[in-house]
């Protein structure tokens, strides 16, 4: 089965995780607001990376900037003059693309050196007979395109009451210049000692000319971004430790994909070209996912050299080093860059644990979220809804459970059809209570004070006595294998 963008977007809507921005007044454009699921989904992506990469390593702290910062930060930064893409117009249907894009595309064209023979061009090559290149616009077909100009993707907007030249102030593009900006008040109040790293996870905004695909591509994203300072002049194994301590980031970002569930087949490591690189960069990797768009960068690993440090101790006048004990010399330490958008990695995270199945004839669509990523981690679920005992039974279990985790209560369908809404959410653990649990009281039949654990993934049950959900879902919750729990508890006794 190959997923398509369609199909996930229509998931995405009907089960809650996102919606189109303002819907109601027909959406705006690249906007997108996350639903009762989506947000659930994306704080554990925050919550599993800043516990990962910051909580659990002696060498990271994190910071939370705001995202208006001092115009200068971006001159320094070199935002202004480089944060820039290649729009050109159609003069027809006046529409606007990115030029790099435009060259991405297949052409028509219908070529004076061949009597006007109708030829399709492949991306970015001029016609083999006439030379030509494309001048059409890839939409109407019929306009021309302007020349290449260069469109700053920052957006402005004004400080205080007063729109002027000296009011000016940006949208952040990027979480990381806080980092950099931010460098001695950390190290000072900090004590840290080099190598060591400072996180961010926060909104950044980008005008693009041709945002897109979904989450993929929007103006105001998430990214969780790492700025590793290293001194220039140590070496790790008897290599640079810029170099070395790049390498390990982008094994170490990786890994940690593979933990939560993407697959190695749909992951790629792609070295930036030399005439690709950003400004700053000495080397970049980019860690590609196979979208249902296709390959494309999930995230970037840069070694941005000392250059951020010294471009804002040059427009600040503040130094901006670190001074090294053992050398006796003050430095401008190195940095390498893992930078990850947080909506991209929940695009990625969805479309891996997207399964379309067939269960006893019927079709299942299951997301097999790793149960830390899940929204909802567990279900309770009342097998009758009519038996009053049954349901505040349920309704005890599932307050009981939701102190320590998402736990929800459905009762609004036949259990068949509740287990498969769950399946489709990816929901690891449903509970179902049920008449043998509560018993019978007019007939003066005692429960036995058990409920039913269904798997999501392989379906099967297990009979568990209800003071033992907690610490059964602790363990299944943290890793602990299903089968165990199977064996432990079996359904049918
Ligand atoms: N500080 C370096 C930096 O921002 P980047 O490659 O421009 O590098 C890092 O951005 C990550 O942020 C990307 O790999 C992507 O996951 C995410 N990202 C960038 N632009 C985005 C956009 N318009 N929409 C969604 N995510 C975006």
């Amino acid at each position: 089965m190959s997923l398509t963008m369609d199909t996930l977007v229509s998931l995405c809507k009907r089960r809650g995780f996102i919606f189109q921005s303002s819907e109601i007044y027909g959406g705006t454009g690249s906007c997108y607001d996350y639903g009762p699921l989506g947000v659930e989904l994306k704080q554990n992506i925050k919550r599993l990376l800043w516990r990962d990469f910051v909580q659990s390593r002696a060498d990271m702290v994190g910071i939370d900037a705001s995202i208006l910062m001092h115009p200068t930060v971006w001159k320094a930064s070199g935002h202004l003059d480089h944060f820039t893409d290649p729009m050109v117009d159609c003069r027809e249907c006046k529409l606007r693309f990115r030029a790099d894009h435009v060259d991405t595309l297949p052409w028509t064209h219908y070529c004076p050196a061949t009597k006007g023979n109708k030829f399709t061009i492949p991306p970015g090559e001029p016609c083999s007979h006439c030379g030509a290149r494309r001048t059409l616009c890839p939409d109407c077909g019929k306009g021309e395109l302007t020349a290449p100009r260069q469109f700053n993707l920052m957006f402005k907007t004004f400080m205080g009451p007063v729109e002027e030249d000296a009011s000016v102030a940006y949208l952040r593009p990027e979480t990381a210049q806080a980092m950099f900006v931010n460098f001695d008040n950390v190290l000072q109040s900090m004590r840290m000692k080099l190598p060591f790293g400072i996180a961010q996870a926060g909104r950044s905004f980008r005008n693009e000319i041709t945002p897109g695909n979904f989450i993929f591509r929007t103006r105001e994203f998430e990214q969780m971004e790492i700025e590793y300072f290293v001194n220039p002049h140590d070496t790790v194994e008897g290599r640079p430790a810029d170099e070395y301590w790049h390498d390990r980031w982008i094994a170490d970002c990786m890994a940690w994909f593979r933990r939560y569930g993407l697959s190695g087949e749909n992951l790629r490591l792609r070295e930036h070209d030399k005439d690709e690189l950003s400004h700053y960069s000495k080397r970049t990797v980019d860690i590609d996912y196979r979208f249902p768009i296709g390959w494309s960068e999930l995230m970037g690993i840069a070694n941005r050299t000392d250059f951020d440090l010294r471009q804002h101790a040059k427009f600040s006048g503040k130094s901006l080093t670190y001074f090294d004990e053992e050398r006796k010399e003050h430095v401008v330490p190195y940095v390498v860059e893992p930078a990850m958008g947080v909506d991209r990695a929940l695009l990625a995270f969805m479309a891996d644990a997207y399964v379309e199945e067939e269960v006893r004839g019927e079709k299942r669509v299951v997301l097999r979220f790793h149960p830390e990523l899940a929204p909802v981690k567990v279900a309770v679920l009342p097998l009758l809804k009519k038996r009053d005992e049954i349901v505040r039974t349920a309704r005890a279990i599932r307050a009981d459970l939701a102190k320590q985790w998402r736990v929800v209560y459905d009762d609004t369908a036949a259990i068949g059809r509740l287990y498969r809404r769950q399946d489709e959410v990816g929901t690891p653990y449903c509970v179902t209570v049920d008449v043998q649990t509560v018993g019978d009281s007019e007939k003066g039949e005692a429960g036995d004070g058990e409920v039913t654990i269904r798997d999501r993934d392989s379906m099967e049950q297990a009979r568990v006595p209800m003071d033992a959900l907690p610490a059964v879902f602790h363990d299944l919750l943290n890793g602990g294998a299903w089968s165990q729990v199977a064996a432990r508890y079996p359904a049918a006794k």
